[in-house]
């Protein structure tokens, strides 16, 4: 099984970014924790601050992967572009977030990717990617 994360602006900085909120443990210490769980699965990890490169990865690997897991980040709540790749795909797409934003800020409360996701996991911190994981799995 081939699966796709992609994660949006920011997310390079997680473990310093408000930890409080974001945890404290980077991306990668969790990439490999997840590779070496699943070893079974072909990732592909992608990670972008620019608009315009996540919709170009979402076209690359939206007609050959099994699964996409894409965290949109702060695009999440403004991008009709991201909205409008994820139609355009073959490949599902669950779209996961580490906090949970609909206890936050209400412009965290609308999202341009829900609609056209297969599902939705938040605030369960990196955990969210796993279960997103187990899910294309089942
Ligand atoms: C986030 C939530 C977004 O509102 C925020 O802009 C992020 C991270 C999350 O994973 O909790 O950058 O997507």
């Amino acid at each position: 099984m081939k699966l796709s994360i992609i994660n949006g602006p920011n997310l390079n900085l997680l473990g310093t970014r408000e930890p409080g909120i974001y945890g404290s443990q980077t991306f990668e210490q969790f990439f490999e924790e997840v590779k070496s769980k699943y070893p079974q699965i072909d990732f592909n990890y992608f990670q972008s601050n620019v608009e315009g490169e996540i919709i170009d990865e979402l076209q690359r690997v939206g007609f050959s992967a099994d699964g996409i897991i894409l965290n949109a980040a702060a695009y999440t709540h403004t991008s009709v572009g991201i909205g409008d790749a994820i139609k355009a795909i073959e490949t599902d797409v669950i779209e996961v977030h580490i906090s949970n934003t609909f206890a936050r800020e209400d412009f965290r409360h609308t999202s341009y990717i829900t609609p056209n996701a297969k599902g939705l996991i938040l605030g369960f911190g990196l955990d969210s990617y796993r279960l997103a994981i187990e899910s294309f799995l089942s």
